[in-house]
């Protein structure tokens, strides 16, 4: 393509969720369209559809185990949802890679071992299916489309010293211009060709893959090797922005950027553009675009070679953030002045194919950052490595920390501007400070759970009060407060618009006050109802144990889960006849006396861990039970609530399956139901059928199960653009589980889902104030009666009920009255111009806000109240 002056390519990478539904394929031939019209060839590269590439890796770890065939169910099932979407036929199209898959998959069972080759193989399913359904989608709607292999085109190029992992699992290729692929491609019968992400091959010949994100360099490649006119990154999310829009929703849009800092955002965190797709581009100076799949009327993000001018001065342009950071901090004091120790040290990382990514050094330490998106941080290399560097000096693991970077040209001209932005370290531990070379960014390594807090906090600072321009465009919350209706929790059809009068009537007789919906709070509870793949639900009391709350909820067919005497007395008080089957209870770490009440109370109980059945069998005598595992993998909103894996304190081991059987027999229990709860707030609907499977596979221990109780954690939608948990697609998931398990009960404990969205905390506004440039709204509403911002960074909207018509012009920081720094409710808000006495409605304050209150400060918390319909 060289010596041509026009390059007619273009490149068009749609990630997972782009290619997940028929309304974004629609969205993609609306796009082939209309390159074609522009006189351009579209090369359009697709990952595998969302969830898959997970999905694969689960149906390898089942294999490891022995028993894949349930996950592979499940994966035909999507795709074959998938083809009947788009009008194609599964069974010509990608019939024969799933056989091919499960052929390979179920040999690989048999010796119990995944090989990296192997590994590569089944990866690339997900790529190769979603590209055949889509291009038969294409042809069928109008744009003529080849299917082209990727694997054809795109050799590597690693060289043979790299770990065999790293060669077949993350390779590279080339990315010189290449006139033999242009050619090739060229020849193909139709303008667009349709081709997949994530796929290369080796000198051998043999499938080789480009790690994860590899999507996105597997389409700069191509961008680079076809010297295209542009590469367009087609995505979930409007482009890059000044902070993770899902963790601040007042981040900017960033309109336009340089290679040299999008490589920087990207490296640093953002997980919009994955890093290796920057060089090929670079190199070719090649624009790369982000836009945005499900909004394609957005502008999303250019980044070019010139970007114009205004964005070239000095200044922060991102915070970047990067969660799951381990640190090794080598300390010794024989390093001062000696010659060869890091030299030394490095060795050991390189020989365990570890990348370093950040360093500080003193005259006796060394601490170094890995990252795990670049490394397999697993517990065998890590203690492997600490092993090998013990000799040298005294290596110590530091785990759960998370990078803030401060990203943007020329940081080191401006570190005066930023004084009082570094002041919010202060109450910060940071365990490594780290200022790039390339004048690039400013890095701080802290605990992980103070992340969101502290970026939430920076990004009001640094760009709350910036205007827009050239450079920085909307808010998150502003482009979908427009867009996204239905997952925008401000939406004008909450109830709460409806009964803003009542609302504004309530509070002026006493503030702040909880009140509840009644009609809300039936809503949610007929959705779960209409889960037909779902036998028995228990509504979580901890969420809301109000009692209206609960006679709703019990009304509406519930039963209850309690996890203390006293939610468990509580619900025998409301409700003395409430059938035993719908009460059941679930402590952790409690006492024998608890055990002894919930049986007394005729509730059904959960055991938690081995040791109530090894030192007080007697209580279980004759006595039926649940046992809760731990499925392995927590999933949740924070890391606080995360309830699963080998560092929380919750379940009983699959490892110890067989102890508790031998328990419970010596102890004269039956086991009777399998519990696994994996933490709160989860927003995917993947992962349910897979914890259902894997109770399934313990009860093979326990004769007498029926019941699988997949526990709460259903999540709601928070923030703006949030996607709501699609409870359909959970639905349909367990109903393939249940086709193979007809005998099982598939039971769910929810709290948040049920009362999340039909609460909210009325305040008034108590005083006003203006500092350092940051206007303060202060409210009567306190972290004593609603912690969950303070605790958990928690997002909840705020809106001014006083003036719901007027527009949201001001950025303020609205803050309680209790004696703390934390207490603040929501920061870089937008409200219209607000006054003392406007009443402010917070929220998605149902669950977990009441519930969680105390009376810090002797400030009573809201009351609450419940309105009918
Ligand atoms: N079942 C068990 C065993 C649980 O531990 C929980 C919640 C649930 C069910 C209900 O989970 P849900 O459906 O509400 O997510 N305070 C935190 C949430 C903590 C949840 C604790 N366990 C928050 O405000 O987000």
């Amino acid at each position: 393509m060289s010596e041509t002056k026009f390059s007619p390519w273009i490149v068009l990478k749609f990630g997972g969720t782009s290619v997940s539904s028929r309304e974004r394929w629609e969205t993609i031939a609306t796009q082939v369209r209309a390159r074609l019209s522009d006189g351009l060839r579209p090369v359009i590269v697709c990952s595998a559809i969302s969830g898959v590439t997970n999905a694969l890796e689960e149906i390898l770890a089942a294999t490891a185990h022995g028993h894949p065939k349930e996950p592979l169910r499940a994966l035909t099932a999507r795709h074959q949802a998938l083809a009947t979407a788009l009008g194609v036929t599964f069974d010509s199209l990608v019939g024969a890679s799933m056989a091919d898959l499960e052929k390979q998959v179920m040999g690989a069972a048999l010796i119990g071992e995944v090989p990296p080759r192997l590994r590569a193989r089944v990866m690339a399913m997900g790529e190769l299916m979603s590209t055949r359904l889509g291009a038969a989608f294409l042809n069928a709607n109008g744009c003529a489309t080849t299917w082209v292999d990727a694997r054809e085109h795109l050799l590597t190029t690693d060289s043979a010293q790299l770990t065999v992992e790293r060669r077949i699992l993350h390779a590279s290729c080339s990315f010189e211009a290449d006139a033999v692929c242009a050619t090739k491609l060229a020849a193909c019968p139709t303008p667009a060709i349709v081709t997949q992400g994530f796929i290369a091959r080796d000198k051998d010949g043999q499938t080789v893959l480009l790690g994860r994100g590899g999507s996105d360099t597997s389409a700069a490649y191509f961008a680079a090797k076809l010297s295209a006119k542009r590469c367009e990154i087609w995505t979930d999310v409007p482009g890059m922005f000044t902070a993770d829009p899902r963790a601040v929703p007042s981040a900017r849009v960033i309109r336009t950027l340089g290679f040299d800092e999008a490589q920087e955002i990207s490296t640093m965190g953002a997980k919009v553009l994955h890093p290796r797709a920057i060089p090929p581009c670079r190199k070719q100076e090649i624009p790369l675009h982000i836009r945005c799949t499900p909004h394609p009327e957005f502008d999303g993000t250019v980044i070019e070679k010139n970007p114009p001018d205004g964005s070239a001065a000095p200044q922060v342009k991102a915070i970047s953030t990067r969660k799951g950071i381990v640190l090794i901090s080598m300390e010794t004091v024989g390093m001062w002045q000696a010659v060869g120790f890091l030299a030394d040290a490095f060795t050991h990382f390189k020989r365990h194919g570890l990348s370093i990514d950040l360093v500080s050094t003193s005259e006796t330490n060394v601490t170094v950052s890995l990252d795990p998106s670049g490394n397999r941080l697993d517990k065998a290399t890590i203690d492997a490595l600490l092993a090998d560097l013990a000799p040298l000096c005294e290596a110590k693991l530091i785990p759960d920390c998370a990078s803030v970077s401060l990203v943007g040209r020329g940081i080191r001209s401006i570190l005066h501007e930023l004084g009082g932005v570094l002041g919010l370290f202060e109450e910060q531990r940071i365990h490594l400070m780290s200022q790039a070379a390339s004048d690039l960014n400013l890095t701080f390594v802290v605990d992980e759970t103070q992340v969101d807090r502290v970026v939430s906090l920076l990004h009001g600072h640094l760009f709350g009060r910036r205007a827009r321009g050239k450079l920085l465009g909307k808010t998150w919350e502003e482009l979908f407060s427009l867009t996204d209706t239905a997952a925008h929790p401000e939406t004008p059809t909450a109830w709460w618009v409806r009964r803003r009068e009542e609302l504004l009537e309530i509070a002026a007789q006493g503030s702040p006050r909880y009140v509840y919906d009644a009609t809300s709070i039936n809503a949610a509870a007929m959705e779960l109802m209409e889960m037909d793949a779902v036998d028995v639900r228990f509504y979580a009391i901890k969420a809301n144990p109000h009692p209206d709350v609960l006679r709703v909820l019990k009304d509406a067919g519930m039963g209850m889960e309690c996890v203390s005497p006293g939610e468990l007395d509580h619900v025998r008080r409301l409700f003395p006849d409430l059938d035993p089957s719908r009460l059941l209870f679930t402590p952790n770490f409690a006492g024998p006396d608890e055990y002894i009440h919930g049986f007394a109370k005729n509730a059904m109980v959960t055991v938690d861990g081995l040791h109530p059945l090894r030192c007080w069998p007697e209580i279980f005598a004759d006595k039926e039970i649940l046992l809760r595992m731990d499925p392995g993998k927590g999933r949740g909103h924070h890391a606080h609530v995360r309830t699963a894996g080998a560092r929380s304190k919750f379940g009983i081991s699959p490892a110890d399956i067989d102890e508790a059987a031998r328990l419970a027999r010596a102890a004269g229990a039956r086991v009777v139901g399998l519990h696994a709860h994996s933490g709160s707030g989860i927003l995917s609907s993947h992962g349910w059928a897979q914890t259902a499977a894997f109770l399934a596979h313990v009860a093979q221990r326990f004769p007498d199960v029926r019941a699988l109780d997949l526990g709460g954690g259903l999540g709601i939608a928070e923030k703006p653009g949030q996607a709501p948990l699609d409870l359909n697609a959970v639905n349909e998931s367990l109903k393939i589980f249940k086709t193979a398990h007809p005998t099982m009960d598939i039971w769910l404990e929810p709290g948040r889902f049920l009362v999340a969205h039909a609460g909210v905390l009325l305040g008034r506004v108590t005083q006003l104030k203006q500092k350092a440039g940051i206007i303060y709204v202060g409210v009567n509403v306190g972290m004593n009666s609603l912690i969950r911002p303070a605790l958990y960074g928690a997002h909840h909207p705020i809106i001014n009920l006083t003036r719901l018509d007027q527009a949201p012009t001001e950025i303020v920081n609205i803050v309680g009255p209790i004696c703390e720094s934390g207490d603040v409710l929501g920061h870089a808000r937008r409200l219209p111009p607000t006054k003392e006495g406007d009443v402010l409605l917070i929220g998605n304050a149902g669950a977990y806000g009441h519930s969680m209150a105390s009376n810090y400060n002797l400030r009573p918390p809201a009351t609450e109240l419940l309105l009918n319909p």
